[in-house]
């Protein structure tokens, strides 16, 4: 038995910003953000859409894909993914920016969107990791029974949202995108030579480092109250350097745990993809662990940080793009807010 992927799905907003129309406003240059993040453009969302907004596209693209639909006819798509959701036992959304703080979850108001009748809908709280951790969650959930078959994993956000416009330190790194995979429990083998599908995952936290990266104002520690003014609205507060220090170790390490504990090389692996917060910190890591640069997949020049949608897009777009074979190995990994860190090892 094994947990395949059996369906991706991406979607991006239509309004692309490049850096000259950012350096445009405040004081940054498209040279010191290439220079300094390997980022080009970010896609922002019009103010009427939401994290559930773009999950749902992302989501219904994922489900069209396990309908075997492949065209551009939307109405197609959705008559496809409607009925592929009706399979759906799970949904995992993944999220630092849900459509409301607390609750109800995103995941919710997907699975009332997709008509996923019979799904249990949660989301993740785990920053950029949150769709490494998602997959690890409902491949376990889809495990630990026998009737549950399928589950929808999403990572969404809308950081355009929570970005503080005026703070170059911030503004420049974060985009909103969102991407979706669909897992199937298959009667392939999860063992040997012929295995399929998940086959490991990491997943880590350090919450020694939770004010590195975080939205100060509006939880239970810091409550807005009755006639407070604003100066502005919620808004992450990052400590760059020292996000910086720590991610550059954490995929430096998850990698190499991954590897040894599966007894593999960088020579087995097809393809690992890093969550794509800043490609400096994917290159020092590379350095650090001698992995060849054609073994990272990058798509940050377009879509700069997604947070938790970084790596569903990535596999989106490899999967889309034909870069995929069967029985290519993946590796995935993934930093963030909380602190988290971790990776997934899955064979196509
Ligand atoms: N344009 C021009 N200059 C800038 C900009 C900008 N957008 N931002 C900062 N600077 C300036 C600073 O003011 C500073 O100037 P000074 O020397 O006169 O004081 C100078 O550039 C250097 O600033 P640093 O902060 O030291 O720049 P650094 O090389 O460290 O890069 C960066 C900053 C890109 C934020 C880096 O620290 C980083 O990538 N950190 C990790 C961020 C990250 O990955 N966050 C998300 C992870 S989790 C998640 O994905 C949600």
């Amino acid at each position: 038995m094994a947990i395949e992927i059996i369906g991706t799905g991406k979607a991006v907003p239509p309004r692309r910003v490049s850096n000259d129309d950012l350096a445009a406003r405040i004081d940054t240059s498209d040279e010191w953000i290439r220079s300094h993040t390997g980022i080009g453009s970010r896609h922002i969302a019009d103010e009427h859409t939401s994290c559930s907004d773009l999950a749902l596209e992302a989501s219904k693209n994922a489900l069209a894909m396990v309908a075997g639909f492949s065209g551009e006819n939307r109405e197609e798509r959705d008559r496809a993914s409607a009925k592929a959701a009706k399979s759906i036992d799970i949904i995992i959304l993944g999220t630092t920016t849900p459509d409301f703080f607390g609750c109800p979850s995103t995941a919710c108001i997907v699975q009332d969107k997709i008509g996923a009748d019979r799904a249990g809908a949660m989301d993740i709280v785990a920053g950029c990791t949150g769709f490494v951790y998602g997959l690890e969650t409902a491949a376990g959930l889809l495990n630990i029974s026998k009737e549950r078959k399928r589950a929808l994993i999403i990572g969404s956000e809308t950081l355009s949202k929570i970005t503080d416009w005026n703070d170059r330190g911030t503004c420049v790194l974060f985009g909103d995108g969102a991407g979706a995979a669909v897992i199937e429990k298959t009667t392939a083998p999860s063992e040997g030579q012929q295995r399929r599908g998940l086959i490991r995952s990491m997943i880590c936290s350090d919450g020694s480092g939770s004010e590195s990266l975080l939205f100060r104002r509006g939880g239970s520690r810091n409550p807005f109250k009755a006639g407070e003014t604003l100066e502005k609205g919620i808004v992450v507060e990052m400590n760059g350097q020292e996000v910086y220090n720590f991610a550059v170790k954490a995929v430096t390490d998850t990698v190499a745990a991954l590897m040894e504990a599966e007894g593999i090389t960088a020579d087995d692996i097809a393809w690992i993809i890093p969550h794509q917060a800043n490609a400096r910190i994917v290159q020092a890591a590379r350095k650090r662990l001698k992995i060849p640069e054609e073994k990272f997949f990058l798509n940050i020049e377009e879509y700069a940080n997604t947070s938790a949608a970084t790596i569903p897009i990535a596999l989106d777009e490899l999967n889309r793009n034909g870069q995929l074979k069967k029985g290519d190995m993946i590796m995935t990994v993934g930093f963030g807010a909380g602190l988290t860190y971790g990776g997934n090892i899955i064979i196509w």
